[in-house]
């Protein structure tokens, strides 16, 4: 049964009262929720929406996701096949001279999104999770109980994790936004991917 629909609906109600008494400033009253096949193989963790996901409800589809689009699509895998989500599910932004940026979630907000993220994996129950950047890689690692890395020291190898939906193999990536000014990491990058469309080329035959 997909217990998704309740479980953000919740979320939504859960966001809308913490708004009122957030230490942070977040885009609290647009969160945008998972979405993709229920039966995945493959699920895709993000950091957070940013703005063009808080504006439109839907994840990776500002120039982060246009990246992902054509970094997958050069690795042959299909978006359409991949559930897609983030570790939070609202854009959390310093607010400047009124104008507001993305801002990296804190530890609190990071924790506060676990409960939501292991029932995603729990309700899609994907082979492989692929974190992109390190606040999604942590989120697993809190998950699992295991030791904490970054993605520099994991990125582009398997690991198995123990989590209480079962085991899942993460495959840990860079963010797609974080490579925008670094070409060798691009590069990087666009490698990881690759393999990990190999990985799940294997797994289909
Ligand atoms: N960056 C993310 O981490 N997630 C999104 O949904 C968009 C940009």
């Amino acid at each position: 049964m997909d217990r998704l629909p309740e479980l953000y609906r919740q979320e939504r109600e859960r966001l809308l009262s913490y708004a009122e008494s957030a230490p942070r400033a977040g885009e609290y009253a647009s969160p945008v929720f998972g979405e993709g096949p229920m039966e995945s193989v493959l699920m895709l963790i993000g950091e957070a929406p940013g703005a063009e996901e808080s504006k439109s409800g839907h994840p990776f589809v500002g120039k982060a996701g246009k990246q992902l689009d054509a970094l997958l699509a050069a690795a042959d895998i299909n978006r359409e096949a991949v559930f897609v989500t983030n570790t939070i599910k609202y854009r959390p932004v310093n607010i400047k001279h009124g104008r507001s940026s993305n801002r990296t979630p804190s530890p609190e907000e990071l924790r506060a999104g676990l409960p939501l993220l292991a029932a995603e994996i729990a309700a899609v129950r994907p082979c492989i999770i692929a974190t992109l950047g390190n606040t999604p890689l942590k989120a697993m690692l809190l998950l699992s109980g295991n030791a904490l890395l970054t993605v520099g020291e994991a990125h582009g190898s398997r690991m198995t994790l123990s989590l209480a939906a079962g085991q899942v193999q993460l495959f840990p990536l860079y963010h797609p936004a974080s490579v925008i000014y670094n070409r060798s990491l691009a590069q990087t990058l666009e490698e990881d991917m690759k393999r990990l469309g190999q990985i799940l080329k294997q797994q289909e035959g």
